[in-house]
């Protein structure tokens, strides 16, 4: 496989990089150390400038090379989660809690090996801005650092993240054209009923008897009311009510989620989901709340860069090797916010060990190390393909 040869001879340092980092996991805005190593590394190789503190623990290191005017983002995140770890390999987190299980630390690593590579070689036209950010897992650091100024500070015209995938055989990528993961909303239905003696129902409102169809009745809005070709799912995840066999309660509390890829649909299961709870409640004569709250928007690859993205993929595996129609996903990302902002595109790396690798989000995930010279090789071609050096 044609690893740069230059990454491949720091393969190495890589290797004791992340697993310095799984060692040391830190949750979503508290990614002070990892956040300090990053910047005392980016020093260290000599990049351009370095930037700290945008979006609370947030890292941009910026590369410059020729007399270019073009600039383009290459971004990792660097937080861990709130898992026990359980793999039992030496480099473990040492912070009971608190993991790397979603291989943030190989990405955070990859993106250090891309600086190292960009300042000791220089071989493109251009500014390269290298955006470590904080709280991807459910804290949408990636808009924190948007909202903090990152792209006016930081004007760039194309922006690319890539993310692990144990699923994949290692030395494969895969990349969407369009939606590739999807948004992620979260909903809350109170149901007021009107508590009562369960023998006498009659004298009373039973909000058990409503939510249970209103759980029904809310899978129609998928099922009868989406275009089947299109995605979305809707899942009834929590139902409390009640404390004793003879009391209807008062009150009754549904959540769940709702994963959408297009924003039409989004916003018609999200007005849909209020009149259908709200339509069933009231013909039983009981009330309902309901609190939609939009979290993740639907990550969406812009055509042009993802082709460009798998086209750098290509130059490092082999075209063979890279999966340009994959399936997308029902996970949400909070690259997407900047995808939003940016055209760019988020690839899915392979990391597999074998068939049974641990998923993302498993107390026995850890991310693969022969995977690290892989990713740096796809950001190093991926910017020197975007950004040319003439002649
Ligand atoms: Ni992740």
């Amino acid at each position: 496989m044609p690893i740069v040869n230059r990454i491949a001879e720091y393969s190495d340092t890589l290797t004791t990089w992340r697993r310095h980092l799984h060692s040391n996991p830190e949750l979503g805005y508290e990614e002070v150390e990892t956040a300090a190593f990053v910047a005392a590394r980016l020093r260290e190789m000599g990049v351009d400038e370095v930037h700290e503190g945008i979006g609370r623990t947030g890292v941009v290191g910026v590369v410059r090379g020729g007399s270019g005017s073009r600039r383009i983002g290459l971004r990792a995140d660097m937080d861990a989660l709130p898992i026990q770890e359980a793999t039992g390999v030496a480099h473990a987190s040492t912070r009971p809690g608190k993991m790397h299980a979603c291989g943030h630390d190989g990405h955070t690593t990859m993106l250090l090996g891309a600086a190292r590579y960009l300042a000791e070689t220089r071989n493109f036209d251009g500014t390269v801005c290298l955006v470590f950010q904080p709280a991807e897992e459910g804290r949408a650091g990636a808009r924190a650092m948007l909202e903090d100024g990152l792209l006016e500070r930081f004007p760039v015209e194309e922006i690319y993240g890539l993310h692990n995938w144990p699923s994949l055989p290692v030395g494969e990528f895969a990349m969407c054209t369009g939606p590739a993961m999807a948004a992620s909303d979260e909903f809350r239905i109170t149901i007021k009923g009107r508590g009562c003696h369960a023998a006498m129902p009659n004298l009373g409102l039973d909000p058990v008897f409503v939510g249970a169809q209103i759980v029904l009745g809310l899978q129609g809005i998928v099922s009868r009311e989406t275009d089947p070709v299109d995605n979305a799912v809707l899942s009834v995840t929590r139902f409390h009510a009640g404390q004793a066999f003879n009391v209807v309660p008062e009150t009754a509390e549904l959540v769940g989620t709702v994963r959408t890829f297009k924003t039409e649909t989004r916003d018609r299961i999200e007005r849909r989901l209020g009149e259908v709870a709200q339509g069933i409640a009231r013909s039983f004569g009981l009330d309902a709340d309901i609190a939609y709250r939009r979290g993740y928007p639907p990550t969406v690859n812009h055509a042009r860069e993802a082709e460009m993205g798998a086209d750098a993929a290509a130059l490092v595996v082999g075209e063979e090797r890279v999966d340009r129609t994959p399936r997308p996903v029902m996970g949400a990302e909070d690259f997407a916010f900047m995808l939003e902002a940016v055209p760019g595109s988020y690839i899915w790396m392979g990391t597999a060990t074998g068939p049974d690798s641990p998923p993302l989000h498993s107390a026995h995930y850890d991310f693969n190390d022969e995977a690290l010279p892989l990713g740096v090789s796809y950001w190093a071609k991926l910017v020197e393909s975007r950004l040319p050096r003439a002649g």
